[in-house]
C-alpha cells in the first residue's frame, strides 16, 4: 500500500504546493488537513477545493472554532496567560488544537506521517513536531520548507509549472498567523525593530488616533469564563468575537514586541489581539477582588510559567496540566460583572461587582462605620519588621569591629 501523509493545510501558496512537493519528495499519497480555530478568510471548502486541485487524495476540514475557544483560549484567558508581560500566545495555543485534529485524522486516513509547514527557525515546528511526539508516538513527521527544501521562489516556479489553481503573483511581505484570539504579523519591513509599522499591516483593530465614541461594555463572568456581554448569554466562542469586534473598533490591543523565541533568536511581532486582551484585562480585573492575596501573588508567578511552558510547546506535558488544576482551583470563585470602557486603544476597567468579592466596604472605608480597629496596626508593623530589624542591628556591629 502506497504510504500516506497527512498535511496541515492553510489553503496558502507554500502549504499547498506542499501537496505535490511532498508527493513527488516521497512517493507517498497526500491527505490535506486544513483546521479551523476561527481565522476567518476563505470558506473551507474553497480551502478543501483548493487541496484536492493541488492533488491532495483526501481533504479533510475541522472545524474547531468553538473548541479551540472553550479548551485553549479559555485556560489562557484563566492564566492570564501573557508571554514575556505582551504576548497573548495566539498562535502557540492554536497549535496544539490543530495536532489533535492531524493526529485523528492521521488514525482515520491511515497514515504514518504528519507533515507541516513550518520553516527550521520557529516556535511553531516545535509545538507541532512535540505535539505530535506525545499524542501519536508512532507518527513520523516532516517539514517540507525546512526538510525538503521547499523556498518560496521554488513554491512560485513548481505552482506555475503545474499549473496549480493558486495566487503567485500577489506579493505579501508579511508571514501572518491568525486565528479567533488574534493575529501575529512578522517579517519583511518589520526586521529592522526601529522601523514603526504602518498602517497596512493591521487588518482587527481600526487605529486608535480616531476612535468613535467611547464604547461602555458589562462583561460577566463565571467561575473565570465570560458568560454574558451587556446582559446577553454569550459562549466564549461568541465573547471573543464580539469583543474582537467592539474592542478592535477602538484599537484595542495592538502590540509590537521583539520577543524570546525558544530556538534562541530574539524576533520582532507585531500582534493584533483586541478581545483577548479586553477579556484579560477584565478577567484579571475581576480575579483582584475575588480572589485571596497571597493565591493571586502566587498565582501570578504560575500563570507566567504556563505562558513560558504554552509557548515553548509543552501544552500536553505533566507540569503545564499540574499547574492548569492549580489554576482551575483558583477561579472558583471569580464569578462577577466587569464594566469597562473601550476607548482610543485602552480598555479601562471602572467598576466592579460580584456575590463572591473579598472587598469589604466596612473595612475599607475612611468613613464613619469603619469596623477596622487601627489600634491592632502598631504592635503588627513592630513584629512585621523584627526580623529585618535584628539583621540590620547584626550588620552594624560587624561593621563597627
Ligand atoms: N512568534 C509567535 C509565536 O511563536 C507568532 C508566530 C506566528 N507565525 C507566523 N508564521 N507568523 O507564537
Amino acid at each position: 500500500m502506497t504510504e500516506r501523509i497527512v498535511l496541515a493545510y492553510s489553503g496558502g501558496l507554500d502549504t499547498s504546493v506542499a501537496i505535490g512537493w511532498i508527493g513527488e519528495a516521497t512517493g507517498a499519497e497526500v491527505i490535506a488537513v486544513a483546521v479551523d480555530v476561527g481565522q476567518g478568510g476563505e470558506s473551507l471548502e474553497t480551502i478543501r477545493q483548493r487541496a484536492l486541485g493541488c492533488g491532495a487524495v483526501e481533504a479533510y476540514v475541522a472545524d474547531a472554532s468553538d473548541e479551540f475557544a472553550n479548551e485553549y483560549c479559555m485556560p489562557a484567558l484563566k492564566a492570564n496567560a501573557l508571554y514575556q508581560g505582551h504576548y497573548p500566545l495566539v498562535s502557540a495555543i492554536s497549535r496544539p488544537v490543530i495536532v489533535k485534529h492531524l493526529v485523528k485524522a492521521a488514525r482515520e486516513f491511515g497514515a504514518t506521517t504528519v507533515a507541516h509547514g513550518c520553516t527550521g527557525k520557529g516556535n511553531d515546528q516545535v509545538r507541532f513536531e512535540v505535539g505530535i511526539q506525545t499524542l501519536g508516538p508512532d507518527l513520523k513527521c516532516i517539514a517540507p520548507v525546512r526538510d525538503l527544501a521547499l523556498t518560496r521562489d521554488k513554491a512560485i516556479a513548481f505552482a506555475e509549472e503545474k499549473g496549480l489553481p493558486i495566487e503567485t503573483t500577489k506579493k505579501n511581505p508579511y508571514s501572518i498567523d491568525q486565528n479567533v484570539w488574534g493575529r501575529a504579523v512578522e517579517t519583511g519591513y518589520l526586521e529592522d525593530i526601529w522601523n514603526a509599522p504602518t498602517k497596512d499591516i493591521y487588518d482587527y483593530t481600526a487605529t486608535p488616533e480616531f476612535p468613535p465614541a467611547p464604547d461602555e461594555v458589562i462583561i460577566s463572568f463565571e467561575a473565570g469564563i465570560p458568560v454574558a456581554i451587556d446582559g446577553v448569554k454569550v459562549t466564549p466562542l461568541q465573547a471573543i468575537k464580539e469583543l474582537n469586534r467592539r474592542a478592535g473598533a477602538q484599537g484595542v490591543g495592538r502590540i509590537d514586541v521583539v520577543e524570546d523565541r525558544l530556538v534562541g533568536i530574539k524576533s520582532r511581532e507585531i500582534y493584533e489581539a483586541p478581545g483577548a486582551m479586553a477579556l484579560i484585562t477584565a478577567h484579571k480585573h475581576l480575579e483582584d477582588i475575588t480572589v485571596e492575596r497571597e493565591q493571586a501573588r502566587f498565582k501570578a508567578t504560575v500563570g507566567q510559567r504556563w505562558s513560558e511552558l504554552v509557548y515553548d510547546g509543552q501544552w500536553f506535558s505533566p507540569l503545564k496540566r499540574s499547574l492548569d488544576a492549580f489554576i482551575e482551583d483558583t477561579q472558583r470563585y471569580v464569578t462577577g460583572d466587569i464594566r469597562m470602557t473601550l476607548h482610543g486603544g485602552q480598555a479601562i476597567v471602572n467598576g466592579r461587582r460580584s456575590g463572591t468579592s473579598l472587598y469589604d466596604f466596612d473595612l475599607a472605608t475612611y468613613d464613619t462605620g469603619d469596623t477596622f480597629d487601627q489600634s491592632m496596626a502598631r504592635g503588627f508593623i513592630e513584629l512585621w519588621g523584627m526580623s529585618a530589624k535584628v539583621a540590620s542591628g547584626r550588620d552594624i556591629r560587624v561593621a563597627g569591629k
